[in-house]
């Protein structure tokens, strides 16, 4: 563990994707590793997708072997990183915002991405790895190519990168504060600090589900932590793919 904490990291100059590697070495590691890498040769974003990691941003992930394994508990843990990173930003003096399921907003762009995988052993469910890379340093030129908008803590602070070991702390001193919480009475638990964060709560949304029609309707989260869509139509619910408002 770091001195006094309950999570331990572990620091790469390079890998091919923190997220690969703690999934490789997940029957190894403990509960609470965290690993983390100045760049990442082959990042991973949800859906198959890229995430460039070329050095200006802070790329980690978290282990969790939690003692007694709650599987309906493992999609909250996105939440619960979403959380710990807005917090994080707050006290850099930002106002971050949460998109559903796994984006952080800041200043009109994407400043923060999340991954999650939940990781059973002999068909046992057995815990997760939670991981973020997060914008620090880039310049809009960075960026450039990008389909959607995004902004690094520099571009949105007068051009000053926060510390990427302090920063890092941060948000994981966030993390395992609500962590137990969450495992014990599950997202009623950050419901509050969730919802206070949530843009996406109340607006016309649409959501795209991996197969089949687009969802449209007044957009809210439910105990469960899955989106919920009130519309024409009656209520819709969904626990994962791509939400617009
Ligand atoms: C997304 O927005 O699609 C999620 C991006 C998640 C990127 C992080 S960087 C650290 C960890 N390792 C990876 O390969 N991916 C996640």
């Amino acid at each position: 563990m770091s001195a006094g904490k309950p999570y331990s990291v572990t620091g790469y100059p390079s890998l091919d994707s923190t997220h690969s590697r703690a999934l490789r070495d997940f029957p190894g590691l403990s509960d609470g590793a965290v690993i983390t890498a100045l760049r990442q040769d082959a990042g991973r974003g949800r859906l198959g997708r890229t995430w460039l990691s070329e050095g200006k941003g802070l790329y980690f992930t978290i282990v969790l072997k939690p003692a007694a394994p709650r599987p309906e508990v493992f999609p909250c843990y996105t939440h619960l990183l979403s959380v710990s990173v807005c917090a994080a930003l707050e006290r850099l003096g930002l106002s971050p915002s949460i998109k559903w399921p796994n984006d952080v907003l800041c200043g009109g762009g994407k400043i923060c991405g999340i991954l999650a995988e939940a990781v059973s052993e002999g068909g046992r469910p057995v815990g997760a790895a939670v991981g973020a890379g997060i914008n620090l340093s880039q310049e809009p030129a960075d960026f450039a190519g990008l389909d959607r908008p995004a902004v690094s803590a520099a571009m949105l602070r007068g051009g000053a990168a926060p510390d990427r070991g302090a920063f890092l702390e941060s948000v994981l001193d966030a993390f395992f504060a609500l962590r137990p919480a969450l495992e014990d009475r599950g997202f009623p638990a950050i419901a509050g600090e969730y919802r206070r964060r949530a843009g996406f709560i109340g607006k016309l949304a649409k959501m795209r589900p991996a197969s089949g029609e687009v969802l449209e309707g007044t957009a809210d989260i439910d105990d469960g932590g899955q989106l919920v869509l009130d519309g024409p139509g009656g209520r819709v619910s969904a626990a994962g793919g791509e939400m617009e408002f």
